[in-house]
């Protein structure tokens, strides 16, 4: 059976991607290793917050996970496998490092020492990214990144995984997704530790961001120059709903809390003005000290992109409950302070799991856009992929045809942005197995792996095959060229 939906676009030709290209599959620390109270690790903000009645679905935890801890082996077996030259994952906090404070905990760092060997052993290239939400809990107590204090200790904890693992591990992100610590965690409150308040939101936002620079200096001085790093952000594809000045208007607003938040500081130097003109009812900004845009403000060597689905905004309409169907997961908080009265919109058109829309163009413009930004900043893919409602067949099969059809469309959108002229070094396929999908808990797959959490057994997706032809050949086949059984 063709794993390819027969309403495939009829593309031209094999589309070779440049030399070298990195073709990975990402996951998180608390997302798949499970092993919660092991080894000495301490609770991070999920433990607790997986803990709070209603917080997540079905009253799931990360506590066993994919129990990935106990089965790196046979987890990076499975990647070797697939032919995959390069994998992205996180390092748990409260792992390495349990108070947040002070020295490392050795038995936390031994088991990504043993994961970067095993990943190395078969040719995998390891992208670490430091901070996939997970905080350790005292941190939070002590004020959490609302706190400035918690962007020095980000920075001490960098220091201390660099110094265990730098000299293996190429890729270093500093930060996932600040955008979600900062405003799910503490302004819709969807997200760990829960809170609701928009000025804690802005007030975690820059000490992320403060975070991110003193923690790329720290691993400046402390890596190889070899090392390339970075950080992995996701940023918003923010569509007018019409071509009114108003809906215009309503998208630049989104596109300064949705992504210049960020990309301004790290990499223009600065918060863009617009958006403390916006955000000036919420704050002054007096958290900002003199000497922070400077911090911020670090060479970089390469720039994540994460990348779903597009965001489709309107104009203020007065009603008194604007519609929010952004994306983010239903909370009668909003996570937009000062644009609470912006309009979301769901696009039409097919939808993943997740309820996003399915739209490639999206990853294209942002690639070429930051391109255009940024054309000295080689850029890398490092999440993109699709919930699917998977079963394991009689057959022992997972037939996932919308999955394989939705990142072959988005890989045909990079391969369209690298002709255009971007600088695109890699793509990474969120995710690696089905895993612990935050508040929506294992009622989401995303992987290109099946897992039964009852039995931890893996079974490769049909998509896992089609990833496999598509690594292993540096390019897009031709649709005479794709595998005729999955
Ligand atoms: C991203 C997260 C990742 C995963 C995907 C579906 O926002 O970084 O952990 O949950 O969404």
């Amino acid at each position: 059976m063709s794993v390819i939906p027969e309403s495939a676009p009829v593309a031209a030709a094999f589309r070779p991607f440049p030399a070298g290209f990195l073709w990975g599959t990402a996951t998180s620390a608390y997302q798949i290793e499970g092993a919660a109270a092991e080894d000495g690790r301490t609770p991070s903000v999920w433990d607790t917050f997986c803990r709070t009645p209603g917080a997540v679905h079905a009253g799931d935890t990360g506590d066993v996970a994919a129990d990935h801890y106990h089965r790196l082996r046979e987890d990076v077996e499975l990647m070797a496998g697939l032919g995959v030259n390069a994998y992205r994952f996180s390092v748990s906090w409260s792992r390495v490092q349990p108070t947040g404070r002070g020295p490392a905990l050795e038995r936390g760092l031994d088991f990504y020492r043993a994961l970067v060997d095993e990943l190395l052993g078969h040719g995998i290239e390891p992208a670490l990214t430091l901070y996939h939400w997970d905080l350790p809990q005292e941190l939070e107590d002590a004020g959490g990144w609302p706190a400035r204090e918690t962007a020095e200790r980000f920075a001490d904890y960098a220091a201390l995984v660099a110094g265990a693992l730098g000299d293996r591990v190429g890729v270093w992100t500093t930060l996932n997704e600040p955008w979600c610590s900062a405003f799910l965690g503490y302004g819709s409150g969807v997200h760990a530790p829960g809170r609701t308040d928009p000025v804690a939101a802005l007030r975690a936002a820059h000490h992320l961001n403060l975070g991110h620079g003193l923690a790329t200096s720290a691993l400046r001085s402390l890596l190889p120059d070899t090392a390339r790093l970075g950080v992995c952000l996701n940023l918003h594809v923010v569509r007018p709903a019409s071509d009114s000045a108003a809906d215009h208007d309503a998208a630049r607003r989104i596109d300064a809390l949705g992504s210049r938040i960020f990309t301004g500081p790290m990499l223009d130097g600065a918060y863009p003005e617009d958006l403390l003109a916006d955000t000036a009812a919420v704050t002054d900004w007096g958290f900002v000290a003199d000497g922070d845009a400077a911090t911020i403000h670090q060479p970089l060597d390469v720039l994540g992109l994460n990348y779903y689905t597009p965001t489709v905004v309107s104009a203020p309409t007065g009603a008194a409950e604007p519609a929010r169907a952004d994306g983010h997961g239903a909370s009668d908080h909003s996570p937009w302070p000062g644009a609470e009265d912006v309009t979301f919109h769901q696009p039409p058109g097919e939808r993943t799991a997740m309820g996003w829309a399915i739209d490639p163009s999206g990853l294209y413009d942002m690639l070429t856009r930051l391109s255009r930004e940024h054309p000295e900043l080689p850029l890398l893919v490092t999440e993109n992929g699709m919930a699917c409602d998977d079963t394991v067949d009689p057959a022992g099969a997972v037939r996932d045809p919308q999955r394989v059809a939705y990142v072959r469309d988005h890989l045909d959108a990079v391969h369209r942005a690298v002709t255009d002229g971007a600088d695109v070094r890699g793509y990474f396929l969120w995710s690696l197995m089905d895993n612990f999908e935050w508040a929506y808990g294992y009622d989401r797959r995303f992987g290109i792996v099946h897992v039964d959490f009852a039995t931890q057994r893996r079974v490769l997706k049909d998509s896992a095959r089609w990833y496999a032809t598509v690594a292993r050949a540096n390019g897009l086949p031709a649709p005479s060229q794709e595998p005729s059984d999955g």
